[in-house]
């Protein structure tokens, strides 16, 4: 059985980064078209049509993203949690995850025409903060953890040399 720590495995590393990453993209991207890429059409300014992808894409990295937020839950949290390891750093970076997931979920169910000049924005503008609060939390949380769990997932060393033996080696 794998024993449980508080880094991530390589492999876990990435798929976190990259769901993230796919997130917060389709996010701006849809920002940008929403707000920069508008295109002509017959009766004025319309939606580019790959306006509406990119919050589709976003749509199913918001729920890829919970699944690998909430997989950080048993090992991650929990003993970090329970060490009071990088707290200063965590507890914002969970905090904001779930303002993300409240806030998405009000925008999906509860907008209406009265709260569109202000619902979206408390969603996106945390949105935006995303990579500088991961990115703190991950440099700090580096620089604090021993030595020994940073080591902790080097691969293993494959070409042992073996020692000679003392007393053949004094025969010798
Ligand atoms: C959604 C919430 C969170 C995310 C996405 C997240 C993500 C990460 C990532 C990607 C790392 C770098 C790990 C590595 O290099 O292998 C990290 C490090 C760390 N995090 Fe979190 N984290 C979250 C919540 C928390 C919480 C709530 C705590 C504390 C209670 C915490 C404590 C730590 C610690 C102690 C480290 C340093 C681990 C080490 O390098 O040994 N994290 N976190
Ligand atoms: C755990 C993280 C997140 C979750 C669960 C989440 C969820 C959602 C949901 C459910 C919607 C509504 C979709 C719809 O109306 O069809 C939404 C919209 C949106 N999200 Fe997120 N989101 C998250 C993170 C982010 C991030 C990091 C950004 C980065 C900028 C972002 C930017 C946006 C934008 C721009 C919209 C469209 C706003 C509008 O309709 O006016 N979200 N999100």
């Amino acid at each position: 059985m794998s024993q449980a720590i508080i880094r991530l495995g390589p492999r876990h590393r990435k798929l976190l980064y990259a769901g993230f990453f796919l997130l917060w993209t389709s996010g701006v991207l849809w920002l940008v078209f929403h707000y920069f890429l508008r295109i002509e059409g017959d009766f004025g300014p319309e939606a580019h049509p790959l306006e509406p992808w990119w919050l589709r894409l976003h749509g199913l990295m918001a729920m890829a993203a919970l699944v690998l937020g909430g997989s950080l839950a048993p090992n991650h949290m929990r003993l970090a949690w329970n060490r009071r390891k990088n707290m200063r750093s965590g507890v914002p970076m969970l905090a904001l995850t779930i303002w993300l997931a409240a806030s998405g979920y009000a925008l999906y169910y509860f907008s209406t025409d009265d709260n569109a000049a202000w619902l979206p924005l408390l969603h996106w503008i945390a949105g935006l903060a995303l990579p500088v609060i991961l990115a703190m939390h991950i440099r700090i949380g580096r620089r604090r953890a021993p030595r020994t769990a940073k080591r902790a997932h080097q691969p293993p060393q494959l070409h042992v040399v073996a020692q000679p033996h003392p007393r053949k080696q004094a025969c010798s």
